[in-house]
């Protein structure tokens, strides 16, 4: 494994840093208080081929690395947590099960508008009653002759409000609990299609999470992404690759707490001296830097391995439990650091600790990643 980067992934970071900076962050604060879906976003970042990093040029995308794709997503969330996320969940949670369980047919006729934009995609696995254990979804498909009849209601659905495809994981046979799950691609125009209003949030408020239901939504048999049964595996391997797009994410929010932590710091004078002279204050700096580097190592290394190997759940796991935690305590320093100022909405500091918060959350609380990481280390103890 190299840790130096290469000199496309510089190029790469280079240019989404410039485009985050003038293009992304001007428009955070207001997207997070109004919590308008920034469509007009998604369509500038995937005219620069942020769509479908990782997807294959011939299918619309840019044909890049996994660490490369975690430069993007760290760097757009180091402007805007809302956008960073709504890109993580059309990369990874959409174009990639596309990509690796589609047919031919499937690909042409979904992966290439999403990775080139045309199209934006959800991931639709949740219900109000199917949260860490998605394997008790009742969403149900019948077969009917050529077609699937679906019926059921999903939550906290990113991307849902704006989303022209989703990817809907329900039943065909619930007395086989996982191993009667399958994956469908609806299109979001088919009729029996809904979706609720934005659910205001905490933070990341702009990404559009919303409740989709279905009733009585017929698809035919040939949007079925992979085979019935295979559902749970489909929606499980997707989300391995998806935590390192959210550990991504955890990072860029931290590193955009840290650096406003490390200006003020030097900018702001009490007893008569910048408080970066004080010992107390140097600690907390000295903590973040580790601590954001720390994750940043296990965020590229859980990249590479999905780059390598066949199997990189452990990675992927112990990359989102750590950076999401690490955001929480880096964004609370910095806040802190801020003292009445990190408070109020004037400054950034407040919204970096309260986006950092869902990062512990969605796809995968941390409980949810130590039952893996653990479950992993016993398996093959
Ligand atoms: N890859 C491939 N297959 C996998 C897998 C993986 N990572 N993990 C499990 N499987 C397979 C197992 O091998 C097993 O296969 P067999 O049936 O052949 O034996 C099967 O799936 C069942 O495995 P488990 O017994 O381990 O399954 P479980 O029901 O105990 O659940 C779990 C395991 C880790 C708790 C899992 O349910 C889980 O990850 N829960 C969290 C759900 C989640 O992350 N939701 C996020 C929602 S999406 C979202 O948040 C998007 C957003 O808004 C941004």
């Amino acid at each position: 494994m190299r840790i130096k980067l290469n000199e496309d992934q510089v190029l790469l970071r280079d240019m989404v840093r410039r485009f985050a900076d003038e293009v992304v962050r001007p428009r955070a604060k207001e997207i997070d208080e109004s919590g308008v879906f920034p469509r007009q976003f998604f369509d500038q970042a995937a005219e620069l081929g942020l769509a479908g990093v990782c997807v294959a040029e011939e299918y619309g995308g840019a044909g890049m690395d996994t660490i490369s794709y975690c430069l993007v997503i760290e760097e757009i969330s180091r402007a805007c947590a809302s956008s960073g996320v709504i890109l993580s969940v059309n990369n990874s949670l959409v174009c990639d099960p596309l990509a690796k369980y589609g047919s031919e047919e499937q690909k042409r006729e979904f992966l290439t508008p999403l990775a080139s934009g045309r199209m934006l995609g959800c991931f639709a696995l949740t219900e109000p009653g199917a949260g860490s254990d998605p394997a008790a979804v009742r969403t149900a498909a019948v077969r009917d002759g050529g077609d699937y009849v679906l019926n059921g209601n999903k939550v906290f659905i990113t991307n849902g409000t704006d989303a022209d495809l989703a990817l809907v994981f329900a039943t065909v046979d619930p007395e086989k609990k996982h191993r009667g799950m399958a994956a469908f691609l609806v299109p979001a125009d088919t009729p029996g299609y809904s979706h609720g209003g934005h659910e205001y949030k905490l933070g990341v408020n702009a990404s559009g999470t919303t409740e989709l239901a279905f009733e009585d939504l017929r698809i035919p048999a040939r949007y079925r992404l992979g085979e019935e049964g295979e559902g749970f595996k489909v929606a499980m391997s997707t989300l391995d690759g998806g935590r390192i797009g959210i550990a991504a994410q955890a990072v860029g929010i931290a590193q955009a707490a840290f650096e406003e932590a490390l200006a003020y710091s030097q900018e702001r004078e009490q007893f008569g001296r910048p408080i970066s002279s004080f010992q107390a204050i140097q600690h907390y700096l000295a903590d973040m830097s580790t601590e954001l580097d720390a994750g940043r190592l296990l965020t590229w290394k859980a990249a590479w391995a999905k780059d390598n190997r066949k199997r990189y759940t452990l990675e992927a796991s112990q990359a989102k439990l750590f950076t999401s935690e690490m955001s929480q305590r880096v964004t609370n320093k910095a806040l802190q650091i801020h003292g009445g100022y990190g408070y109020i909405k004037e400054y950034n500091v407040e919204r970096y600790f309260r986006d950092a918060r869902i990062t512990e959350i969605y796809e995968g609380t941390s409980e949810i990643q130590k039952l893996v990481i653990a479950g992993w280390e016993l398996a093959n103890s």
